[in-house]
């Protein structure tokens, strides 16, 4: 069994940011790229996250900015907010941290982000132009995936893949992705969500197994063809007295039992997660190229 390791992989790629952010801005006397991430409320796994994308931009030499607003922040509060990050000349993308508290229409405040700043790629312009192939900001953990998919040489074409989960941030992206014409896909893909019978019926046939349900090891090892490629996308906290944060990552697979009958399978931590940040830094760099028009 090969594990897919996004933390060796996700370093990798950061050292190749870096070197373009240096070559290619400050060694040219440039602003480094910078990216800014809003953060409403005080969700502890929101905190982390972008606590961990900071770190991620100090790392490949990125300016980085967080703005933080209480979780009672009114609507027209935080889409002065967008209108801000939009005009602001010295950012070249931003991220609202997702969820939002629940009085906040989230499309609303998505809908406003100017597309050419929107690198986690969720404004409809950039979801349009990603169906279409066009140039745009993909999502970031279906572009994480399959930079993942590309970079460990997994071949796609021609293969079934099964994507468990079609939520509009993962499981949607990923499977037309997949299923498009053109090099690192060519894949046939098959989509299941709730309403799905016999989910396990369609998991048996995937030569790629693609897990995005927010089910914490709803994935076992039955469910799964012998030498299948699984790639486990949910992230669970599960409370753990043995590690420092009182919690351990966990994801919807169960990692013990399938990775002993896949030929890969990313890990949690340290699989999609890692990819998914890394995403973001290179979706920020193509910002700051402009070489989405
Ligand atoms: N690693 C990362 O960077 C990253 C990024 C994003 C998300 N995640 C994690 O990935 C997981 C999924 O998140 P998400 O936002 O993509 O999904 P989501 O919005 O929570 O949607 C879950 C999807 O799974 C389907 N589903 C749920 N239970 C099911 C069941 N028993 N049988 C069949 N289908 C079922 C749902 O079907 P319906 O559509 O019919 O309701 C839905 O399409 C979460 O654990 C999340 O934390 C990780």
């Amino acid at each position: 069994m090969k594990l897919l390791d996004g933390k060796t992989l996700s370093e990798q790629i950061k050292a190749e940011i870096a070197r373009e952010v240096k070559e290619n801005f400050l060694d040219k006397g440039l602003n480094a790229p910078h990216l800014a991430a809003v953060l409403v409320g005080e969700d502890p796994a929101s905190q982390t996250y972008v606590a961990n994308k900071e770190k991620s931009c100090r790392e490949v030499g990125f300016m980085s900015s967080v703005y933080r607003y209480p979780a009672n922040i009114s609507e027209n509060k935080l889409l002065e907010v967008v209108d801000f990050l939009n005009n602001d000349q010295d950012i070249d993308g931003f991220i609202f941290q997702l969820p939002l508290p629940a009085h906040i229409k989230e499309h609303k405040v998505i809908e406003k982000i100017n597309p050419l700043k929107d690198v986690d790629g969720f404004h409809p312009s950039n979801t349009g132009r990603m169906m279409l192939n066009l140039p745009c900001f993909l999502p970031a953990t279906p572009f994480g995936i399959m930079t993942l998919i590309e970079r460990y040489g997994i071949e796609t074409a021609g293969k079934h893949v099964v994507v468990l989960g079609r939520s509009n941030i993962v499981g949607t992206p990923v499977s037309l992705l997949l299923s498009r014409k053109s090099v690192h896909a060519n894949a046939t893909v098959t989509l299941c969500h709730s309403y799905t019978r016999d989910i396990k019926k369609y998991s048996l046939e995937a030569d790629i197994l693609i897990v995005a349900m927010g089910k914490q090891g709803f994935v076992t090892a039955d469910m799964v063809k012998k030498d299948a490629v699984v790639i486990d996308v949910g992230m669970h906290r599960v409370p753990a007295s043995d590690t420092k944060s009182g919690f351990r990552l966990k994801g919807d697979v169960d990692f013990a039992e399938v990775s002993r009958k896949c030929s890969a399978i990313t890990p949690v931590p340290g699989g999609v997660g890692l990819m998914t940040i890394v995403a973001l830094l290179q979706n920020t760099l193509k910002a700051a190229k402009k070489e989405i028009k």
